[in-house]
């Protein structure tokens, strides 16, 4: 008896791992330590930017559009770093910062494990210029996700 719930314990743990936003170990490679490999597949959903072109602290809309999703990690990338910082406020329903690479704010995760759909998060252009990369990792369940996509490019002037 103390045996099958322990298991049913440490399943549900598994699942839920990252029910609460992905944690600072993968700031790297923006990749879930998921029992299961990410899809090879092109990423299903759609990302957008409301500008392509920005001066340096100007904010920038990024939209994932297209089916729903569990979680979500985006950063905005120069040179494998994360840049820029998320605006998010402390009573958002969805999503949080965290502070990865060692600049505050510089990467956007969920922070429940809801369904979500066409959600847009703002993010804040560093001050230095240069081309900029929208690295997103999506979660349509804890089984099935795609990791570290590069997708839009931001060039900040
Ligand atoms: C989400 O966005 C897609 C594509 O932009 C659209 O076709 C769909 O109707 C939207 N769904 C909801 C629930 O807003």
């Amino acid at each position: 008896m103390k045996l099958i719930i322990l298991t049913v314990l440490s399943m549900a743990y598994y699942c839920n791992a990252y029910s609460g936003g992905a944690p600072k170990e993968v700031c790297n490679d923006m990749t879930p330590k998921h029992p299961v490999d990410p899809q090879k597949s092109p990423l299903p959903y759609k990302i957008t930017v409301n500008k392509n072109q920005v001066k340096g602290g100007q904010q920038v809309a990024i939209s994932i559009n297209g089916r729903s999703f569990k979680g979500l990690l985006v950063q905005v990338r120069k040179a494998n770093e994360a840049t820029g910082e998320f605006v998010v406020s402390a009573s958002d329903k969805y999503f949080k910062t965290v502070d990865c690479h060692d600049t505050p704010r510089s990467a956007l995760t969920h922070k429940n494990s809801a369904d979500k759909i066409n959600k847009t998060v703002v993010w804040k252009a560093p001050t230095t210029p240069g081309k900029y990369t929208v690295h997103v990792t999506v979660a349509e369940d804890g089984e099935t996700f795609w990791a570290n996509v590069p997708t839009q490019v931001i060039n900040v002037f």
